[in-house]
C-alpha cells in the first residue's frame, strides 16, 4: 500500500513518521512546496528505520505529484496553522486555495485514492476538497474527532488516575468550540464514566476538551502536531489494514442525524473503501440540540467558502 502525506510541516511530518514507524505501508511519500523540506524530513525518518525497526520506505519530494501516483490514501495537511488569538475559521481564505490545488494535483495522479483532510478549518476544508474532487464522499473525509476524543480521554485519564487505554468515548460535531463530547457514551473499561467522576469535574473536562486546540496554541504559539499527526496516521492504518474500526470522523451527511449536505463529525466505520458506514446513535434532545448548534456554525463557515466562489 502506498500513502502520500501532503504538507511536510509539523502535522504532516509527524503523520508520516507514525505511519512509517507502525510499518503497515509499503511506502510513504511526503510532499511540500518548500524546496528540500520534505526530502530532508523523509530522509531523517528513513534513517530511524534501523532503530525503530520498520521497512516502510519514506520519500520526500518538492511539489512533484508524479511521485505520488497510485497512492491508496492521501492525507492533506498543507496550509497555515493558527496563531494565538486566531480561530480555525480565520484560516479559510489562504487554506481553501491550497486545499483546492492540492486536491486537483493529487487526483490527477491517483484518481482512485482516498482523501483524508487535516487542514483547518477542518469541516469546511473537507467540504472544499469534496467540491473540488467530485468523487464519492465515502472517499473524502476529515480528521478531527480522533484528536478531540483523544484529548477528552487523556484529560479523563488524569482526573480518574487510570490508563487512557481503558477510556472509550464518542465526540461529535464540528472541529471547533461547538464540538459535542458525549459523557453518556463515555466508559472506563465498560463502567459509565459518571460512576467514577463527579458532574462538576466532568463538565470542566468537557469544557477543556472544547478549547483543547487553543490551549496548545497559547502554549506553543502555533497549533499541536503530535496528537493530530498520530490521529491522522491511525485513520490511514485502519483503512490500509481494512480493520473496520469505529472512529469519529468528519463525514458528508445525507440525512443522518436529520442533517444533509454538510460535513460534520460523526462516528463512522473505516475500512479499505474509506467510510464503510456512518453509525447513527440515538441522541437525546439536549445532545441533538448541541449537534444542531454545531452544524449551524459549520454551515456559516461553509457559506464563507461558497461566497469565495473558489469551488462549486
Ligand atoms: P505547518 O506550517 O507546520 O505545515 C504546513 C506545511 O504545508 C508547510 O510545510 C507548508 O510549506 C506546506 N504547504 C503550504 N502550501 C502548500 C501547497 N500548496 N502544497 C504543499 N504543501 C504546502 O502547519 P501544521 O502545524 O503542520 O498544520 C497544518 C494544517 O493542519 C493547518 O491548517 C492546521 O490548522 C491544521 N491542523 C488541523 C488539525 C485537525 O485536527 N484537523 C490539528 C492540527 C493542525
Ligand atoms: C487543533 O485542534 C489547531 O485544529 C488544531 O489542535
Amino acid at each position: 500500500m502506498k500513502v502520500t502525506v501532503v504538507g511536510a510541516g509539523n502535522v504532516g511530518a509527524t503523520c508520516a513518521n507514525v505511519i512509517a514507524h507502525n510499518d503497515f505501508a509499503k511506502e510513504v511519500i511526503l510532499l511540500d512546496i518548500k524546496d528540500g523540506v520534505a526530502e530532508g524530513k523523509a530522509l531523517d525518518i528513513w534513517e530511524t528505520s534501523p532503530i525503530n525497526y520498520f521497512s516502510t520506505k519514506t520519500i520526500g519530494v518538492t511539489n512533484d505529484y508524479s511521485r505520488t501516483a497510485d497512492s491508496d490514501v492521501v492525507v492533506i495537511t498543507s496550509g497555515l496553522p493558527r496563531k494565538p488569538g486566531m480561530s480555525r475559521d480565520d484560516l479559510i481564505s489562504t487554506n481553501a486555495g491550497i486545499v483546492k490545488s492540492v486536491t486537483q494535483n493529487v487526483l490527477e495522479h491517483s484518481p482512485d485514492t482516498i482523501l483524508v483532510i487535516v487542514s483547518n478549518p477542518l469541516d469546511v476544508m473537507t467540504y472544499c476538497a469534496y467540491l473540488t474532487a467530485q468523487i464519492d464522499p465515502k472517499r473524502v473525509f476529515g480528521m478531527a474527532g480522533i484528536l478531540d476524543t483523544a484529548r477528552y480521554r487523556a484529560f479523563l485519564a488524569d482526573a480518574i488516575d487510570c490508563s487512557p487505554k481503558d477510556i472509550q468515548a464518542v465526540l461529535m460535531g464540528g472541529h471547533g468550540d461547538t464540538m459535542v463530547p458525549l459523557p453518556r457514551y463515555t466508559t472506563v473499561s465498560g463502567i459509565p464514566v459518571t460512576e467514577l467522576i463527579d458532574e462538576a469535574k466532568l463538565d470542566a473536562i468537557v469544557d477543556r476538551t472544547k478549547s483543547g486546540g487553543g490551549e496548545i496554541v497559547n502554549l506553543l504559539g502555533t497549533s499541536a502536531w503530535y496528537a493530530p499527526g498520530a490521529a491522522a496516521a491511525q485513520m490511514v492504518e485502519t483503512m490500509v489494514k481494512d480493520e473496520r474500526r469505529i472512529f469519529p470522523c468528519c463525514a458528508w451527511l445525507q440525512g443522518e442525524y436529520g442533517l444533509s449536505d454538510l460535513y460534520l463529525g460523526v462516528p463512522v466505520k473505516l475500512g479499505r473503501n474509506g467510510i464503510e458506514e456512518i453509525i447513527q446513535l440515538q441522541l437525546n434532545d439536549s445532545e441533538m440540540a448541541m449537534l444542531n448548534q454545531s452544524a449551524e456554525h459549520v454551515r456559516e463557515v461553509m457559506g464563507i467558502l461558497d461566497k469565495m466562489e473558489l469551488v462549486s
